[in-house]
């Protein structure tokens, strides 16, 4: 029997070292195949994507013109900030010369960018959200980026890219990298959820936890409260609920991914509802909602909008958003039968 007290064999120690990224999609596709190739090739793209995103994060303070908003204000219309800029072209000018996607869709760009030479039929689109929890960025606090790639159905010779508005179960693969005291990237192409982090002695990113699975239950609820009276009355029942008893704590960073990544290892659940003014919610589902729900479902959780599963969720648009519950299945499906119930009365009242 190992005596697992002792550091891993120098061999071990070797072996992991060498599972990068693209060799654990070679691992877990069990196959050399062109297709896998292209995978494996696509998530090294994203990984050299993310050590160029980061080493900018870690100097931010120290440059001219990284911090701050650039006062423009995106089809979000939402203020940008300057690292936003930034990253969105780091994606762009990564998968320029890569040879694998045609598209680019982004939460900071109306429309997709297009890589002409890159379009043959049945090539990849990358959907992303360059930088996640921009409100961290001039406080040196945790933010990500969240990625999602879809294969390209059709010609899209129009350029409307309407094979995109289908729902997130013909996503192949999603995934965030996480900008924090580390930086992790956690991905799945459909066979479980697996983290790297960026080894910066090596300029890689190494395997550092395979088959992640979210608890079913955990303390954790993870909302902005601010919110409170905006929201419709059954989130505020689940909230009280919380408030009222044992065993409850709030946790809430003010950036999607890193109170994704706590909720995935610890479980409990992240919300952020629809409002009175804005039903959909702030999430986007193409870049946000739909690649965590992916994710999320991998691990064993579950992620829905209040009413259906976010990987049922058919967009009619592009930037189109969603209300998120997600997390563990046991506090995903609580806070649903708060709305289920509220529902339930409401259809009572109206057949008095
Ligand atoms: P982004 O920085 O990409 O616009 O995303 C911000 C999102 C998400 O990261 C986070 O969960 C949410 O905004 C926080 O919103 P509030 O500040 O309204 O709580
Ligand atoms: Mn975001
Ligand atoms: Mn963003």
């Amino acid at each position: 029997m190992a005596d697992n007290s002792q550091p891993a064999s120098s061999e071990h120690a070797l072996d992991r070292d060498c599972t990068t990224l693209s060799r654990h999609v070679l691992q877990q596709l069990q196959s050399f195949s062109a297709d896998a190739q292209d995978l494996s090739a696509l998530m090294n793209r994203i990984a050299l994507a993310a050590k160029l995103i980061s080493r900018r994060l870690s100097r931010a303070g120290l440059l001219e013109g990284v911090l701050g908003f650039t006062g423009e204000v995106n089809v979000q219309g939402e203020s940008v900030k300057k690292m936003d800029v930034y990253a969105n072209e780091v994606f762009i000018s990564v998968f320029k010369q890569s040879g694998l996607v045609c598209r680019l869709a982004s939460e900071e760009m109306e429309k997709p960018y297009y890589i002409p030479e890159n379009c043959p039929i049945g090539r990849y689109t990358l959907l992303y959200d360059p930088i996640d929890g921009s409100s961290n960025l001039d406080i040196n606090l945790n933010l990500g980026s969240i990625f999602s790639i879809r294969q390209q159905e059709g010609t899209d010779e129009d350029g409307a890219a309407l094979d995109l508005l289908q729902h997130g179960r013909k996503q192949i693969a999603a995934g965030y990298i996480l900008y924090g005291p580390s930086t992790m990237l956690v991905y799945s192409i459909g066979k479980g959820v697996h983290s790297f982090t960026l080894d910066p002695s090596l300029g890689e990113f190494i395997l550092s936890n395979e088959n992640i699975r979210v608890p079913d239950h955990g303390s954790i609820y993870s909302v902005n409260e601010g919110n409170f009276w905006q929201w419709d009355e059954s989130i505020r029942d689940y909230i009280r609920y919380v408030h009222r008893h044992e065993g409850y704590t709030a946790r809430y960073g003010g950036a999607l991914v890193g109170d994704f990544h706590r909720i995935l290892l610890q479980g409990g659940v992240f919300l952020y509802p629809g409002t009175v003014k804005k039903p959909e919610g702030k999430l986007r589902l193409l870049y946000e909602t739909a690649p965590l729900a992916f994710l999320i479902e991998q691990a064993g959780g579950r992620a829905s909008t209040g009413i259906q599963d976010i990987l049922d969720v058919v967009p009619d648009k592009l930037h189109t958003r969603t209300p998120l519950l997600i997390g563990s299945k046991d506090d995903v499906s609580l806070v649903e039968s708060f709305i289920r119930e509220r529902a339930e009365e409401k259809t009572v009242s109206l057949t008095k």
